[in-house]
């Protein structure tokens, strides 16, 4: 699958948060010559959607991540609104992912459940990444992982994640460099100026900077956790520029619950009318964001690492 085709599928399962599509469609092409190779893990997979559609999967028009979502009145007050399963839904898979992930692997049961319908994985399994993983030692010859600064402690994930990847193995993981809180809008100008101004930023936040991202660091810092590990760096790609990120940081955050009570008004037909208009139209806005990333403009480092990992 092109690049390209990727963008169209991010849109059209996350059309009403484009800058969504924006930051997963960087990421693929980030990490475009990673393998999967079974047997394989998904650490953190929620929904499952990234993966399939990273995998070269597709789904209908019809379809996106906002069919099932729940407690949206409470959106502002930082709820995880696609913490929820509808059961009735049923699977819009057209084109089936080109390979196949062994194990994916959440805290979230309504996520796993969703990301069982999507047949990419062999196997779904709910845990605690804060806890020691429940696979034996050397099980996996590849990993992929977004979440590790979601966690408690990086280095004893990534402790794990050597202790389950086999001798050779490969791990993709996506962490944030020092300089990704400084560019979101609610730490630099409400957290660090001081200026009670800015505190209606904390909606805009959602808890993403206060709570969610726990780890940031420099090249050097996650390369030693790595050498305590036992695993060496293969590749490092720098990717996600601050403009980048703080399209990402507003996008249409603030509209989202509105949209998508205005989307779910539209009758079926209509809104797949609609859908691709509007899809065709965030296209166009963010084809140039995806060149101007690739070429990193500006004095700032990026704001995240793309480590590719071997034992
Ligand atoms: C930003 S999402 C990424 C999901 C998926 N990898 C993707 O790219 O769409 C972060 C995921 O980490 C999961 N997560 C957060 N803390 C976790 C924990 N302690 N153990 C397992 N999963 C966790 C969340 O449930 C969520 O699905």
């Amino acid at each position: 699958m092109e690049a390209s085709d990727t963008l169209k599928q991010l849109l059209n399962v996350f059309w009403l948060r484009p800058e969504t599509a924006l930051w997963r469609e960087i990421d693929i092409r980030t990490m475009s010559a990673f393998e999967m190779r079974s047997p394989s893990l998904d650490l953190g997979c929620g929904d499952g959607l990234f993966s399939f559609i990273r995998a070269g999967g597709e789904l209908d028009v019809s379809f996106d991540a906002f069919r099932s979502v729940s407690r949206m009145d409470k959106f502002f007050q930082n709820v995880d609104v696609f913490d929820s399963y509808d059961e009735n839904q049923s699977s819009a898979v057209i084109k089936p992912p080109k390979y196949q992930i062994d194990v994916g692997f959440d805290c979230k049961t309504n996520l796993l459940k969703k990301a069982g319908q999507i047949g990419l994985y062999g196997t779904l399994k709910q845990g605690d990444a804060n806890k020691p993983l429940p696979f034996p030692e050397a099980s996996f010859n590849s990993i992929f992982s977004n979440i590790i600064y979601w966690l408690d402690s990086p280095q004893s994930v990534i402790a794990e994640i050597s202790r389950v990847l086999k001798p050779g193995g490969t791990a993709c993981l996506m962490l944030p460099n020092i300089t990704f809180p400084q560019f979101s809008f609610y730490k630099q100008l409400y957290v660090n100026g001081g200026d009670d101004r800015w505190r209606f930023l904390e909606m805009l936040d959602r808890g993403r900077f206060s709570d969610n991202i726990r780890q940031a660091k420099p090249l050097d810092e996650w390369q030693a956790m790595f050498g305590q590990a036992g695993i060496r760096i293969e590749r490092h790609h720098y990717h996600l520029s601050k403009l980048t990120i703080q399209a990402w940081d507003i996008g249409l955050r603030p509209l989202f619950p509105i949209l998508l009570e205005m989307s779910r008004e539209l009758p079926p037909e209509k809104r797949i009318v609609i859908k691709a208009k509007w899809t065709e139209i965030m296209r166009t806005f963010i084809e140039p964001l995806l060149e101007i990333d690739r070429t990193l403009p500006g004095n700032e480092d990026p704001a995240f690492h793309c480590f590719e990992l071997r034992k």
